[in-house]
């Protein structure tokens, strides 16, 4: 059987040292943190992640700001409130969910954020910063695929690392922090050729394809390890509707451990957005900016 790598268990830990770390860098008489989460329009989708952002922001201690705009809202109108939680000094860390609405521009919108505020990891200075391996801000999804491994991988030099999906969100992402390890790492996508034949070599597997049971059991050599990020609905809510990911779980009794959907990766999102948003909120107050191992 292969072990189940508990992300809910795992990403509770996280938000309790977030929460400890907050009460200490108030203690020492630092301003407490503040996220800002910007929403434009009403995806329910995003409605749903943007309410379970500001709810476990506030249980962290972390002072939450919230912007809901129309649908409609310009592209100006935007930046204008970037703008402006930009200069807010109680304002640590910035999130424009997304996708936003086809009028706006989300790469103008995600280069107008300051980068020592971009607790999302997305701004470009980040992203480079990502992959010349130097302190930045990482993004939140693939900073928690990292963490997950981390539980049941001590070494990760030389392991094949395979990852399934190239998105600027977790991909690439994860690819580059996989790298940093010393992975060898592969990045695939759904128009791979071969993909089955790829994804067997891989000590790691790395889905964000959005593709609801991609990897098949046979895809994954025995002893590998699965971090499945799509998060996919299949069948109508209430109707036996339920989550499914990226990965075929029932057949992959052989993987040495695998992230569960849900219960895995997800909770990781939120966990290390309030762990991010403490890190920025340190910096800009000058302050020891090194988490504490695991938190
Ligand atoms: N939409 C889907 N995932 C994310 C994320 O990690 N951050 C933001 N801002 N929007 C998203």
């Amino acid at each position: 059987m292969a072990g189940i790598i508990d992300g809910k268990a795992i990403a509770e830990t996280i938000r309790a040292d977030v929460a400890a770390g907050v009460a200490a860098l108030t203690a020492a008489g630092g301003a407490v943190p503040g996220l800002a989460v910007v929403l434009v329009g009403d995806d329910p989708a995003s409605l749903v992640y943007v309410g379970r952002k500001i709810a476990q922001t506030r249980q962290a201690g972390i002072r939450s700001f919230e912007h809901r705009l129309p649908a409609e809202t310009g592209e100006e109108e935007l930046l204008g409130l970037i703008e402006r939680l930009n200069r807010d000094d109680e304002v640590h860390g910035i999130l424009v969910q997304l996708p936003l609405p086809p009028q706006i521009r989300a790469e103008r919108v995600l280069d107008a954020i300051d980068p020592i505020k971009d607790v999302d990891g997305f701004h470009p200075v980040n992203v480079g910063r990502l992959s010349i391996g130097t302190d930045g801000l990482v993004p939140c999804t693939p900073l928690g695929c990292m963490l997950l491994l981390e539980t049941v991988i001590d070494d990760f030099r030389g392991l094949k690392a395979v990852v399934i999906g190239k998105s600027n969100i977790v991909g690439k992402p994860v690819a580059m922090l996989l790298l940093e390890r010393e992975c060898t790492v592969t990045v695939t996508h759904i128009l791979t050729r071969n993909l089955p034949d790829i994804v067997r070599t891989a000590d790691i597997v790395v889905v964000a394809a959005g593709s609801p049971g991609l990897v098949r059991g046979e895809w994954v050599k025995p002893g590998a390890v699965v971090i499945d990020v799509g998060i996919n609905r299949v069948g109508e809510p209430g109707k036996g509707g339920r989550l499914v990911g990226d990965a075929a779980f029932e057949e992959l009794g052989h993987a040495r451990a695998i992230t569960p959907v849900p219960g895995g990766v997800g909770p990781m999102t939120v966990a290390c957005l309030l762990r991010n948003t403490l890190l920025a909120a340190r910096k800009q107050q000058g302050a020891d900016a090194s988490p504490k191992k695991g938190a």
